[in-house]
C-alpha cells in the first residue's frame, strides 16, 4: 500500500506500475510509472484528485477503502482524461454512486464520449472558479494542452498544494518514498527529461503559458500525475519545466546515425572524436537502429548540438532515422546548433532530405557533408570542418 499523508488531509493514494512495457503502447519503461491520484479530506466533502490506468484498479480501489474507509466520495476532479489516469474513473463511479465528475467543458464532453457517463454525474467548473470542501477549498486552473485540450491544475488554496496533472511528472515508478524529501531524486531527472521530451514535447508553448499562470501563486507541493510528489525541489523543477517549453538547451552534443555496414557509423564516432578533440564534454552519440527512440529524442531535447546522419536508401533517409527527424518536426525541436552528414554508394540523397526535415524546423544546419562509399583522408578533413563549425556556434556548452 502507498496511502501517504502528503499535508494534513491530503493524501497520496497512487499505484505503481511495474508489468507494462510500453508507456501509450510506444515508451519503453525501464523503472516502471507511478499513476498518481491523491484524496483531499475537507470537513464537509472528499474529493479524489484523478484515478488510475485501469490494469491497476485493484490496488488503487484497496488504497482508496483503507484511506477513507467507509466514507464516500464526494467529487472525482478530473485533471487530465488520458486513459492513464481516466481508466478507474467508471468503474469508481459504480463503487462511490454519489460522486459527480469535475471537470470543464472539454473534459466533461470526454468523459462522455470515452466513458458514456450521464450528465447529474458530471460538474462543470470554469478557469479560475473554487469548489469548497469545507476547511480545504479546490481552485481550478485551466491549461489546455499540457499534455491535451482539457487538461486543467487543481490547487488546494489553505494547504498551497498544486496538483498538476502531467506537468512536472517523470517516468520512473515511486521506490518506498512518495515526497521527494524521503528519496535521492537524481536518477529521476532523466526521466523527467525523457517523460517531458516523449510525451509533452510538442507544446511547450502551452506549457510556458500554464507556468506563466502560475507565477503569481504560492505552492507547497507539487502533486504530479507521475513520478515523485516536489517539495525540496520545487524551484528545480519549475526551472527545468522552464527551460524545456523554451527549447533551451544544456551543455552538449547529440549525434544520431544511422549505418548499415559500419561506413557511415564511423563517420559519427569520427565527429565524436574531432569534438571530444575541440574540448566538448558531453557528447551523446545513438545508432538509430538500436538505441530506443525514448532515449534519442530525450537526448536531442536536452542538449544543445544535435548532429544527424544517414546513409542514402532508394534515394531516401535510412528508415531508422528518417523515424527519428519526423520525432523532431513533429515536436517541432528549436534553438539547437544543427549538422548533417549522409553517405551514398551511388547517387547521394540522404543528406539533403535530413536537410528538408531541419529547413521545416527552422534549425537549418550549420554544417553539411556527404561520403561516397568510405571514409578516407579527405571525408575526415570534411568531419574536422564540421566540427569546427558546430563548436563554433555553440553558446551554452563549454569548449575550447
Ligand atoms: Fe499521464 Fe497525458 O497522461
Amino acid at each position: 500500500m502507498n496511502i501517504r499523508e502528503i499535508t494534513d488531509g491530503i493524501l497520496y493514494a497512487g499505484v505503481n506500475d511495474r508489468v507494462t512495457d510500453r508507456f501509450e503502447a510506444l515508451w519503453p519503461l525501464p523503472y516502471g510509472v507511478s499513476y498518481n491520484s491523491y484524496i483531499v479530506r475537507g470537513t464537509e466533502k472528499t474529493a479524489l484528485i484523478d484515478t488510475v490506468e485501469i490494469g491497476t484498479l485493484p490496488d488503487y480501489l484497496g488504497q482508496v477503502r483503507e484511506a477513507i474507509g467507509d466514507a464516500g466520495v464526494d467529487y472525482i476532479v478530473v485533471n487530465h482524461m488520458e486513459p492513464d489516469h481516466s481508466g478507474a474513473l467508471p468503474f469508481m463511479l459504480e463503487v462511490y454512486p454519489q460522486a459527480r465528475i469535475v471537470g470543464n467543458r472539454q473534459t466533461l464532453g470526454m468523459v462522455k464520449g470515452f466513458y458514456h457517463v450521464a450528465d447529474d454525474r458530471l460538474l462543470e467548473v470554469a478557469d479560475g472558479a473554487t469548489l469548497p470542501l469545507g476547511g480545504k477549498t479546490l481552485r481550478f486552473f485551466l491549461t489546455p494542452m499540457v499534455h491535451w485540450p482539457e487538461t486543467m491544475m487543481t490547487y488546494v488554496e489553505e494547504d498551497l498544494v498544486l496538483f498538476s496533472g502531467d506537468a512536472f511528472g517523470t517516468f520512473g515508478a515511486l521506490n518506498g518514498g512518495v515526497v521527494d524529501a524521503e528519496m535521492d531524486t537524481a536518477w529521476y531527472r532523466d526521466e523527467m527529461y525523457r517523460y517531458y521530451s516523449n510525451i509533452v514535447g510538442k507544446y511547450g508553448r502551452f506549457v510556458e503559458k500554464a507556468l506563466a499562470k502560475l507565477a503569481g501563486i504560492d505552492i507547497n507541493f507539487i502533486c504530479s500525475t507521475h513520478g515523485p510528489v516536489w517539495h525540496d525541489h520545487i524551484d528545480e523543477v519549475i526551472e527545468i519545466y522552464g527551460k524545456l517549453a523554451r527549447y533551451e538547451s544544456e551543455p552538449g552534443v547529440t549525434i544520431i546515425y544511422g549505418s548499415m555496414y559500419g561506413n557511415t557509423a564511423e563517420v559519427a564516432e569520427e565527429i565524436g572524436r574531432q569534438l571530444s578533440a575541440r574540448g566538448v564534454r558531453n557528447i551523446r552519440i545513438h545508432n538509430a537502429s538500436h538505441d530506443n527512440m525514448s532515449d534519442m529524442i530525450s537526448d536531442a531535447f536536452r542538449y544543445e548540438g544535435l548532429i544527424v546522419g544517414a546513409p542514402t536508401y532508394s534515394m531516401h533517409i535510412f528508415p531508422p532515422v528518417e523515424q527519428f527527424m519526423i520525432a523532431m518536426e513533429t515536436r517541432e525541436v528549436k534553438n539547437k546548433v544543427t549538422a548533417t552528414f549522409g553517405s551514398f554508394t551511388w547517387a547521394s540523397g540522404a543528406a539533403a532530405k535530413i536537410n528538408e526535415y531541419l529547413a521545416a524546423m527552422k534549425a537549418e544546419p550549420v554544417y553539411t557533408m556527404t561520403m561516397k562509399q568510405s571514409i578516407d583522408s579527405s571525408v575526415k578533413e570534411e568531419i574536422a570542418r564540421l566540427a569546427e563549425a558546430v563548436v563554433g556556434n555553440l553558446k551554452v556548452t563549454p569548449h575550447s
